[in-house]
């Protein structure tokens, strides 16, 4: 596939991928990918985790893996975006990460930042892409009348949740769904489906 996508290394439990996962709010898909980490031999191992508040209580997973765990908010400013992204890539840098885990991070990336890590920035979606993308996923499923809806992880490109598609589960939309019950059931999914697919992304499963 000739998409502009610069694939990871292969990983392995000797020398697994050094990733660092984004996050934004709470943090249970990170909590769910450091368990499956420390409790299976993993070629992709956390080394970083960065949400762009100090408050998040995301972090918190993080730290109590002993992992480095930062907040870096967004500074104020008409350059603040492209400020933030570099405080952010110098973190990157300095912990020489390979692999670029969007975990509720709820930021739009520049084109810049995306194409210094396409191939090897991965996001996890709650909709079956290309269905409602963008930050009201489950509100816009349900308004839809959705009976259907389920997660994706895909590799981020230059769009918004465009990129190449790694990884679609359905779930089922019940009636009387309030878009709580809908975020937690497909949650539910979304913890089991990331780990499975940066195994696979990590061990070169997916052509370049
Ligand atoms: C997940 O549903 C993810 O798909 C979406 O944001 C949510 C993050 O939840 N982009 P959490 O912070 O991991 O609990």
């Amino acid at each position: 596939m000739g998409e502009g996508y610069v694939m990871p290394r292969l990983g392995s439990t000797a020398n697994p991928l050094r990733t660092a996962v984004l996050i934004s709010g709470g943090g249970s898909g990170l909590a769910a990918l450091l368990e499956h980490q420390n409790s299976n031999p993993c070629s992709h191992s956390t080394v970083l985790v960065i949400s762009d508040s100090r408050e998040a209580g995301g972090l918190a997973h993080g730290r109590a893996a002993g992992v480095k765990s930062i907040g870096i908010p967004i500074p104020q400013g008409p350059s603040g975006r492209r400020e933030h992204e570099e405080k952010i890539q110098k973190e990157l840098e300095s912990e020489d990460i390979e692999l670029v885990v969007l975990s509720g991070y709820m930021r739009i990336l520049t084109p810049e930042f995306v194409s210094a890590w396409k191939g090897r920035l991965v996001n996890i979606h709650p909709s079956l892409l290309p269905d409602f993308p963008g930050a009201h996923a489950h509100r816009d499923a349900l308004a839809a009348g959705a009976t259907v809806s389920g997660c994706t992880v895909h590799l981020v490109d230059e769009g918004v949740d465009s990129g190449r598609i790694l990884e679609q589960r359905e779930v089922p939309v019940l009636s009387g769904d309030t878009e709580a019950d809908l975020q937690e059931r497909i949650k539910a999914v979304e913890h089991k489906l990331y780990p499975l697919a940066l195994d696979r992304l990590s061990t070169g499963s997916y052509s370049p």
